[in-house]
């Protein structure tokens, strides 16, 4: 198995998830409701980009350059669950998208065969996943508050369900392009 370009393609995946998951969060810093989390919005995206920019550094590393997703993470999340345009929507969503990154990354790091250099990249990360969890996990709370915990339960059982189906149509075409790709003979060096 060529692990080399395996790893290349399957953390330009990963780095394409956390650049369009920095676009939602752009879009909930441009909503004229959100005075009060443009703290945490602000660290929220700070991290995102750092997180693409880790990737790319990994990348870099394995000697490697990112791949162009085309049909990555959130165009498959966008045709299941739509375009979000409420603080509702957008916040629900987020959460969704938090919870699979997670989840995601704690996977990858169970592996046998990860690399020291990965796994740190991997744990920087998770603690920053948590806390995004964790934020707007309360903010979700506030908003429920507001808006009637019905609506809120409503909004994360449909933007789960979508992100269910999103995240397995695009994960079978990821383990597809990744067996493609392990399975290309590395020539002699
Ligand atoms: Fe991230
Ligand atoms: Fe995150």
């Amino acid at each position: 198995m060529n692990k080399k370009a395996y790893d290349i393609l399957l953390f330009s995946y990963y780095r394409d998830a956390e650049l369009r998951g920095a676009d939602l969060i752009l879009r909930l810093i441009n909503r004229p409701d959100t005075a009060e989390l443009q703290t945490n919005l602000a660290r929220h995206l700070a991290d995102e980009t750092n997180h693409a920019w880790l990737w790319t550094e990994r990348i870099q590393a394995l000697g490697g350059t990112p791949t162009r997703i085309e049909d990555g993470y959130h165009r498959h999340l966008r045709r299941k669950a739509g375009v979000p345009t409420t603080l509702l929507e957008l916040l629900t969503l987020t959460y969704v998208v938090e919870e699979r990154s997670g989840k995601r990354y704690e996977e990858h790091a169970a592996r046998p065969d990860v690399d020291a250099a990965t796994l740190k990249a991997l744990h920087e990360m998770r603690v920053d996943e948590d806390w995004h969890l964790s934020w707007v996990g309360e903010a979700l709370k506030e908003l429920g508050k507001k808006e009637g915990s019905e609506k809120l339960a409503a909004a994360l059982a449909r933007y789960r369900a979508a992100e269910t189906e999103a995240f397995a149509e695009m994960r079978a075409n990821e383990q597809k392009a990744l067996q493609e790709i392990a399975a290309v003979e590395v020539g002699p060096q």
